[in-house]
């Protein structure tokens, strides 16, 4: 749950600090009070006024502001958690470095709090051998220094280095601050992830479909990408999502696409997580031209449906001919008795394990929460608590990053 009450936000000085202005309202929206500490450099690129505005707080920069409030002790003491984007290079290494010689660095060396590090620059930069060992001595300190998104950078370069989105900063700052530094832990893994619903069409209109807007699945993709994952996600139909950085997406739209898309990167995956919402059944034929209500022909009234194979289950026979070596989970969506169809569905499927919830009444489709229970195939049964689902995404990943140990 999201229990963050107060939050520093604190800015340095690359052009991504105008990104800084929709992470500090981000914040405000959900009613968190948010203090901002830029640089002197930050404010080169937007000034204290605009911060001020926006937080409803006042701003400064250096430890000779205020300083009968003593501000580093207090705002490092008070804070749920700090995030600092963007994070430049020069940032890092001051971090690294423990230097404390402005009020953001000083806040820093003053907290306890959890702190996420969003750094933005360009690619050569980022891939400096300096600021990569700047990142692996700050993640080994319990920062959270998030994976920068690949795409545009300033003038005309592309590449790895760009600030990730400000509302993808905003969820993940509040998942560290719920469940911890995110670490390292699937660097050099390959994760695949299914997600969404299949549509099965009737002509070229009408469909089969149903409620997944993928938002799990994203979820999980966007946490195991930040633990240092290739992630591939296979997506059919889903709500307005952004793409996590650092995932390679392939789109698909019928249960038959999903299949081959699956199969065909299963090979080289180490875990694969069946979150999409598959179709059981399809249209046998699809009509060419759409359907008439006032035909004779009953093709509306009486579709003729075929069975769609079981994706999961197939991958699970995959792993059994040694075609994977993957770790496989899957989800079980159930409206009643959940628990008793779960073990079943975890027995016929033949995999790792089953993540299952209540889908009753409108609960998880669409939905920014979830909850549930982890069944593995050596019998334990593990709650999921309630949380967003970046959270359940976070305890579910724990549970198969141990069962793939
Ligand atoms: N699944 C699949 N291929 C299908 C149907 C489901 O791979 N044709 C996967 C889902 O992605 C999910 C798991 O199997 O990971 C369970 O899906 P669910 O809809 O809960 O169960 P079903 O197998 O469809 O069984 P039932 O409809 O009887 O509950």
């Amino acid at each position: 749950m999201n229990e963050v009450s107060k939050v520093v936000v604190g800015v340095s000085g690359g052009i991504a600090a105008y990104k800084a202005c929709q992470i500090v309202r981000g914040f405000r929206e959900q009613g968190v009070d948010v203090r901002v500490i830029p640089t002197e450099n930050a404010l080169k690129f937007v000034g204290a006024a605009t911060f001020e505005a926006l937080s409803g707080a006042p701003v400064d920069t250096d430890v000779f502001s205020r300083v009968d409030e003593v501000q580093h002790v207090r705002i490092g003491q008070d804070a749920d958690v700090i995030v600092v984007a963007p994070a430049t290079a020069d940032f890092l290494a001051r971090v690294a470095g423990g230097r404390a010689d402005d009020l953001l660095t000083s806040t820093l060396l003053m907290a306890t709090c959890p702190v996420v590090l969003a750094p933005a620059m360009h690619t050569e930069m980022w891939n400096n051998r300096a600021t990569q060992h700047n990142v692996s001595v700050l993640r080994s300190r319990g920062y959270t220094v998030l994976e920068p998104a690949h795409g545009r950078l300033t003038g005309k370069d592309s590449g790895a280095g760009r600030l990730l989105d400000p509302s993808q900063i905003v969820k993940l700052t509040e998942t560290v601050a719920a469940t911890g530094p995110i670490e390292q832990t699937l660097k050099g893994k390959r994760v695949l992830i299914s997600a969404g619903g299949t549509r099965e069409p009737l002509d070229p209109v009408r469909f089969l479909g149903n409620h997944s807007s993928g938002k799990q699945g994203f979820a999980l993709a966007e946490i195991a990408a930040q633990r240092g994952a290739h992630v591939d996600i296979v997506a059919g139909a889903i709500d307005h999502l952004s793409i996590p950085a650092g995932a390679e997406i392939h789109r698909v739209t019928t249960a038959l696409q999903m299949n081959e898309a699956m199969r065909s990167l299963a090979p080289q995956a180490d875990i694969i997580v069946m979150a999409a919402a598959v179709a059981d059944m399809r249209p046998r034929h699809a009509a060419q031209k759409k359907l008439k209500k006032d035909d004779n022909s009953q093709e509306l009234s009486q579709v003729d449906l075929v069975a769609n194979p079981d994706i999961l289950q197939g991958l699970g026979e995959m792993r059994k001919k040694g075609l994977t070596s993957a770790t496989i989970v899957g989800f079980a969506a159930e409206t009643d008795n959940e628990l008793e169809n779960a073990r079943r569905k975890l027995q016929r499927k033949g995999v790792d394990g089953l993540m299952v919830n209540s889908v009753a009444q409108g609960a998880v489709f669409g939905q920014a929460h979830n909850q549930g229970w982890f069944l593995d195939s050596s019998g334990r049964e593990q709650a999921i608590p309630h949380g967003t689902k970046l959270e359940v995404a976070v305890h579910l990943l724990d549970k198969v990053e141990s069962l793939h140990m």
